[in-house]
C-alpha cells in the first residue's frame, strides 16, 4: 500500500517501514562509527526497547558490543492494508539487521506492567541466555493497570498549586500561543501519575527477575528521567510527571539493597529533551525543544537518542573508573543540554519567540523532521508515493 503521514495532534497515526528501516539503520551505523564499547553489557533485556531511548539503548547494546538484547515492547502488528505502530517496523529492522550480524536478538510484544509478560520474559531468559548482565527500564506510557489489584491507572500531565501560563507551539501549524494549564485537582492525579511513571514497576521487574535466579552477578539495571530548565519546571519536573520521576529516582537505593547480595547495581541517568512520542504530547516542551535544538546545533552539540545512549554506554555506564554522579546520585547525560551558556540562550530566545519568528530563532524545522522521522517519514531516500510492503514481521514474533 502507499503510506503517507496521517497526524492528528501530536500522534502520526501512520509509520513507514521502509523509513522506519532507514532510522534504524543510521542509528546502527552512528553507534559502528563509535567502535566497540570496551566492557560493555554481554546479556541485555531492554523494557521499552522498541522507540525512543530503548531502542536507542537496544542497538547501542547488540551493535557497540556485541549483546544478545532481548526487547520488550506494546506495538501494534502490520496487517493487510494496516500499517504496523513505528515501533514494530523499528523491531523488523532492528532484528534483521542484528540476526545479519549474527547476534542474538528476540522480542516480546505486550503489556510490560503485567506479570504475564514478566513471567514470558523470565522463560525466555531461562531458556535462551541463562541470565542477562544488564536490564534498561524504558517505559513510558500514559496508563498502566496494576498487576496485583486490576486497578486502572491513567497519568495526568498538570502543574501542581497553581495555573501555569507560558507559551507554547503547535509544531504542525507553527502557531506559537499562550497556554494555560489548571493545576491538579487533587493528590489522587498526583498518585495516579507516580503508579503509572513512577518507579514501582522497575521494582517489581527487577524482584522478579531476581527471585527467578536471572539475574547475573554484577548486574546493572538503569532507568530514564528528566530535569530540564525552570522554564518547563511548573509543568514538568514540579508537576505531577516530575513527582514520578521523583518516585522513580528513589527507587535506585531500594533496588541497589535488593542487589546487593549479588553485587548487582541500580542507576537513573538523566537524559537530555529529545523528540520522542511521549515528549511531543507534553505541552511547552516542544517549543522549548525547538530553540535548545537551536542553540546546541549552532554550538556543535547537538545529540538524539543514539548519540545519548552510545554517550551514556561508552563514557558511564561502561567507562573505566568510577562513574561520575550528581549530588543526587544520579548520572547526568543532560550536561551539555543544562549547560550556563546553553540555557542562557535558549531563556533569551524564549522571550522573544512568536509565531512570526518561529522559523528563524528556533529549530522548528528540525524539530518537525525529527518527530517525522520517529514514523519513518520525511527520509529523502524513501519514495513515499511507492507502494510498499506494508505486511512486516519480526522475525522472533510467531503470530
Ligand atoms: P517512547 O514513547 O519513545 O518509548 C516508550 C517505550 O515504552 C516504547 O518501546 C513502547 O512500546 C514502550 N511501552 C509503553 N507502554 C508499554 C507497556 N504497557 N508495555 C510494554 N511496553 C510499553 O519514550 P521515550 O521518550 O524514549 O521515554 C523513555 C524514558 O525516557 C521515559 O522514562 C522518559 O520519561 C525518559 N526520558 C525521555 C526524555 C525525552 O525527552 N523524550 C528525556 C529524558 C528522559
Amino acid at each position: 500500500m502507499i503510506i503517507q503521514p496521517r497526524v492528528r495532534g501530536f500522534i502520526c497515526l501512520t509509520s513507514h517501514p521502509e523509513g522506519t528501516a532507514q532510522h534504524v539503520k543510521q542509528q546502527i551505523d552512528h553507534v559502528k562509527s563509535k567502535g566497540k564499547i570496551e566492557n560493555g553489557p554481554k546479556k541485555v533485556l531492554v523494557i521499552g526497547a522498541s522507540t525512543g531511548f530503548g531502542l536507542a539503548s537496544r542497538i547501542t547494546a547488540a551493535f557497540g558490543t556485541d549483546a544478545a538484547t532481548i526487547g520488550v515492547f506494546f506495538e501494534k502488528p502490520a496487517a493487510p492494508g494496516k500499517p504496523g505502530t513505528a515501533g514494530w517496523y523499528n523491531t523488523a529492522a532492528f532484528e534483521n539487521e542484528a540476526h545479519a550480524a549474527g547476534l542474538y536478538a528476540k522480542s516480546i510484544n505486550g503489556d510490560a506492567f503485567s506479570d504475564e509478560i514478566k513471567r514470558q520474559t523470565i522463560d525466555l531468559i531461562k531458556e535462551d541466555l541463562g541470565q542477562v548482565d544488564l536490564v534498561v527500564y524504558s517505559l513510558a506510557s500514559p496508563r498502566r493497570t496494576h498487576p496485583k489489584t486490576g486497578v486502572a491507572y491513567t497519568s495526568v500531565l498538570k502543574p501542581i498549586g497553581q495555573v501555569f501560563t507560558d507559551k507554547t507551539v503547535d509544531f504542525h501549524s507553527g502557531v506559537v500561543s499562550d497556554i494555560s494549564i489548571q493545576p491538579v485537582e487533587s493528590e489522587e492525579d498526583i498518585n495516579k501519575t507516580i503508579a503509572v511513571m513512577g518507579g514501582e514497576d522497575w521494582k517489581f521487574w527487577i524482584e522478579q527477575l531476581k527471585d527467578a535466579g536471572v539475574l547475573a552477578d554484577g548486574v546493572k539495571t538503569v532507568a530514564y528521567s528528566y530535569i530540564g530548565p525552570e522554564l518547563t519546571y511548573p509543568i514538568y519536573r514540579n508537576g505531577t510527571i516530575g513527582r514520578a520521576k521523583d518516585d522513580l529516582e528513589g527507587t535506585v537505593p531500594v533496588l541497589n539493597d535488593l542487589l546487593e547480595g549479588i553485587g548487582g547495581i541500580s542507576y537513573v541517568s538523566v537524559n537530555k529533551a529529545l523528540v520522542t512520542q511521549s515528549s511531543s504530547a507534553i505541552p511547552v516542551v516542544p517549543l522549548y525543544i525547538s530553540l535548545l535544538y537551536k542553540v546546541m546545533k549552532e554550538k556543535g552539540i547537538h545529540e538524539g537518542t543514539i548519540e545519548q545512549m552510545q554517550r551514556l554506554f561508552a563514557e558511564r555506564l561502561y567507562a573505566n573508573g568510577e562513574i561520575p554522579l550528581d549530588e543526587k546520585g544520579r548520572i547526568r547525560v543532560d550536561d551539555w543540554e543544562m549547560r550556563e551558556d546553553v540555557q542562557t540562550e535558549v531563556a533569551k530566545l524564549w522571550k522573544q519567540i512568536t509565531t512570526e519568528n518561529l522559523e528563524q530563532i528556533s529549530d522548528i524545522a528540525g524539530y518537525r523532521k525529527d518527530f517525522f522521522n520517529l514514523f519513518g517519514f520525511s527520509f529523502d531516500t524513501v519514495d513515499y508515493d511507492k507502494d510498499t510492503n506494508e505486511v512486516v514481521k519480526i522475525l522472533s514474533i510467531k503470530e
